[in-house]
């Protein structure tokens, strides 16, 4: 058991109080460390290749845990948290809505939300750049996933909802009883607003879509893909309801991610000049004053190790969870049938015993491809059947930003900022205020 542990609250006010230091701190233990979340146990798994077991080795014995039971709430019948059979199908009818092929449909709408957002910042005028790449990965999100004249109302609506509805369902599932759930705090208020409001703002996007007679053929947004997916075994459509669950549930899994990544990024960009001055030239080789495009974008090969180094040092989902479906053993302990488990990647890919220096930035170790690390060392997109679908959108719409933002500006960071890792749902680079200064070229 981890040292700490309080009556009643167990190790909760560690948790709490510094999230991913507590969670840091056990991977010098054992594999496994017991937990209390108040009288609770959770047991923590500390190894990735831990991680690689119950997602992928073994992961017949393991369910999906309670993150995922509290996300049922909003999430109802949608991907996210279906298991078995039913999950299978359903994901085999989304995916194409998502592949590489078909997101580089969306590049050009989103390259105009990304040039757009970008040419409008004010030289030398500090930014929240936090927020403000939170809210362009989620408008590069909605603009991907509604057509067009649907997308600005409802990005907005989808926007205000997002974040207290991944902050409750986090809250949610380390509260150390259920009755907390009903207390009128904040927390509790803001996710019981957001949850109608998210499921208003789908349902009227797609009555819009049903007026307007919108299918795949003629609209390329996510949400025309999957009105128009047909079930292979049943020929079938979703119904409204699905699809509502279905729209809502990639908004949680996907519109904050590639967002809070870029924050990072540009962070991590700020504080290495040297590898800032190597992504301006190659963005300036390959991209030149050419249109953005799926074909070129995918050419920034150094660009790309640095997202990826980033992902790695900074893996925005911080927390996730799966149950044991029976009694087992997990790196020689004992996990009892329907004990929770928690893993950290964002911890657990700084302390790899595969990487040298793991706490540095460093997008050159990925440059070595014929250095072969186990699948184990690098999973920001998860892995085994639960792996992100959003994998290539998410690089893709990162990529669309960093380039329409590096060709016009740098970011240094505003003197005196203090740039603080906070995990609400996901790993948020709170303090992150930054000054756009003009690069010569875009002058
Ligand atoms: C930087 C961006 C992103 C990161 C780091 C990320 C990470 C992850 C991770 C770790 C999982 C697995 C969770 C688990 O096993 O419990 C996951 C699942 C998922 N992600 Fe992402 N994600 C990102 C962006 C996106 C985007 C943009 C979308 C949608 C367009 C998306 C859609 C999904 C879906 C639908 C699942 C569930 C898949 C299933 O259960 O079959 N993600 N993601």
């Amino acid at each position: 058991m981890a040292p700490g542990r309080l009556p009643l609250l167990g190790h909760l006010p560690a948790l709490v109080r510094n999230p991913i230091g507590f969670l840091h701190s056990l991977t010098s233990g054992p594999e496994v460390t017991t937990i209390y979340i108040g009288t609770r146990p959770m047991y923590v798994a500390n190894t990735l290749d831990l991680v690689y077991e119950m997602l992928v080795t073994r992961v017949e014995d393991y369910r999906r845990g309670i993150i995922f039971e509290k996300a049922e709430k909003v999430l109802g019948k949608g991907l996210t948290v279906l298991e078995g059979d039913v999950h299978k199908k359903q994901r085999k009818m989304i995916q194409p809505a998502l592949t590489q092929r078909q997101i580089a449909g969306y590049t050009q709408a989103m390259v105009e939300v990304a040039e757009a957002r970008a040419s409008a910042w004010q030289p030398g005028v500090p930014l929240d750049a936090n927020e403000e790449l939170h809210d362009l990965g989620m408008e590069l999100f909605s603009r991907a996933l509604f057509r067009a004249e649907f997308a600005v109302a409802a990005t907005e609506r989808v926007k205000k909802a997002t974040p207290a509805f991944m902050a409750g369902i986090i809250a949610h599932s380390l509260y150390p009883a259920q009755w907390m759930e009903k207390l009128p705090i904040g927390i509790n208020r803001r996710f019981n607003v957001a949850r109608p409001q998210m499921e208003s703002a789908v349902n009227d996007v797609i009555a819009r879509y049903r007026g307007a007679d919108v299918t795949g053929a003629e609209d390329k947004s996510i949400l025309a893909m999957l009105m128009a997916a047909v079930e292979s075994d049943t020929g079938q459509r979703m119904d409204d309801g699905q699809l509502r669950d279905e729209v809502v549930n990639l908004v949680v899994a996907g519109a904050e991610a590639p967002g809070t990544t870029l924050a990072w990024f540009f962070h991590e960009v700020a504080q290495h000049p040297e590898i800032e001055k190597r992504m301006v030239a190659e963005i300036d080789e390959v991209l030149g004053t050419d249109s953005l495009t799926v074909e070129n974008l995918m050419r920034l090969e150094y660009t790309t190790m640095m997202v990826k180094e980033t992902l790695r040092l900074h893996t925005p989902t911080w927390l996730l969870t799966r149950r044991a479906g029976r009694d087992l053993e997990l790196g020689g302990y004992r996990i009892p049938r329907d004990g929770e488990i928690a893993f950290s990647l964002t911890t657990l890919h700084r302390h790899c015993e595969h990487y040298d220096d793991p706490t540095a930035f460093d997008p050159d170790r990925w440059r070595d491809t014929s250095t072969v690390l186990p699948k184990s060392a690098y999973m920001p997109f998860g892995v085994g059947k639960h792996r992100c679908l959003g994998e290539h959108f998410a690089v893709l719409t990162m990529l669309v930003a960093i380039a329409a933002i590096a060709r016009r500006w740098r970011l240094v960071p505003k003197p005196g900022s203090r740039v603080k890792e906070v995990p609400v749902a996901l790993m948020q680079a709170q303090g992150l205020a930054m000054i756009p200064i003009p690069r010569p070229a875009s002058t």
